[in-house]
């Protein structure tokens, strides 16, 4: 598992301003214009360059040149984050923790004290990821994405199965921009899939009344570098640098799903359905004309895929030709399918 020098949660604010000037610089930049712009001397700029290094920065100094950032530490900090986002709000407050029990848990705290829509929690792990079903979620350090979104949709609490399938298109196209070699596919109703395993799951949690919905979060794992797939999941789940032998920059998978997300949020809130996505979500899924066997709150039905409802539904055939629009549950496979 690649190893990660840790940051801690808060960055000096000077500190972060010498980071983008570095990181806008396109080569060496000089310690007495740093100086200067900063209105501080060469003792306090070596000081925060120190700092930057001893959070997993790497920065090369040259006598008479000045300093140069090399490399970063690819964790998904709000410092690496909102300098890729392109979004109004989603992102724009960001909070990290190096462990959280759960970032479903830590935005529903949050978001009960009033934080803003597209308020993004990450960890770089956590002690009790949590799955749909009461499953857990394996979180370890260094290498994931484990992030919740909180969303105020102003929309009665009916729509609520429809915002996994809005977050699972602006997950797959960010992944699909920037994976290479692979086409991961969308497993209704909240799962992205490559090679018929887990790469990213999506846990939607609301807090409503019957007419108004209070906020929902969005909470989304991705198996993003993770070199070991835990034994106990091995068969079922992989990850971007497994499937692809490429690793990559969590910042950068997070800015691009946010940036994604915001936009198909928007004209969902607008719309009626999800008929803005509905193409997307058909033209990539993975369950489309097999048979499986859907268990939901009350029972299961057996059928074949025929595709999603305007509103998210799964359509089933049935044997006897019936077609049945199954809301929410858990989509398996039947026997003697290929995974
Ligand atoms: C599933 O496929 O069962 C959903 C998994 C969702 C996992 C994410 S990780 C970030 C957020 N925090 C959690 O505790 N769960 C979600």
């Amino acid at each position: 598992m690649a190893l990660f020098v840790l940051v801690p949660k808060v960055m000096n604010q000077l500190t972060a301003k010498i980071l983008n000037r570095l990181r806008a610089s396109d080569g060496f930049l000089s310690g007495g214009e740093l100086c200067r712009e900063f209105g501080m001397t060469r003792s306090a700029v070596w000081k925060h360059i120190s700092r930057l290094r001893e959070k997993g920065y790497t920065i090369e100094a040259v006598s008479g040149r000045g300093y140069r950032l090399e490399s970063t530490p690819g964790i998904p900090v709000s410092e690496e984050v909102l300098p890729l986002l392109t979004t109004d709000r989603f992102g724009r407050k960001l909070m990290f923790h190096e462990e959280a029990d759960s970032t479903n848990l830590r935005a529903k705290i949050l978001a009960r004290q009033g934080a803003t829509e597209g308020s993004v929690i990450v960890a770089d792990s956590q002690s009790g990821g949590r799955g749909r079903m009461g499953r857990e979620w394996v979180s370890p350090p260094g290498a994931n994405l484990y992030f919740s979104v909180i969303l105020r949709p102003s929309v009665p609490p009916v729509r609520f199965p429809q915002i996994p399938l809005l977050a699972a298109a602006a997950i797959h196209q960010a992944l699909d921009a920037a994976v290479e070699g692979v086409s991961p596919m969308i497993k209704w109703p909240n799962d992205i899939l490559i090679q018929g395993r887990k790469v990213c799951g999506i846990l939607c949690e609301m807090e409503s009344e019957p007419d108004m919905t209070h906020f929902v979060i969005a909470g989304i794992g991705i198996n993003v570098n993770l070199r070991d797939i835990p034994q106990e999941i091995e068969e079922i789940a992989t990850s971007l640098l497994l499937e692809s032998g490429i690793e990559y920059s969590r910042p950068g998978i997070l800015g691009a799903i946010l940036n994604r997300f915001e936009p198909l949020y928007e004209e969902w809130l607008e719309a009626e359905d999800l008929h803005a996505v509905l193409d997307y979500l058909e033209q990539h899924a993975w369950l489309k004309d097999r048979e499986v066997k859907v268990e939901h709150y009350g029972g299961s039905l057996a059928g074949r895929v025929r595709g999603i409802g305007r509103t998210g539904e799964l359509l089933l055939e049935s044997t006897d030709g019936k077609v049945h629009a199954v809301s929410s549950g858990e989509a398996r496979l039947c026997k003697g399918t290929r995974r």
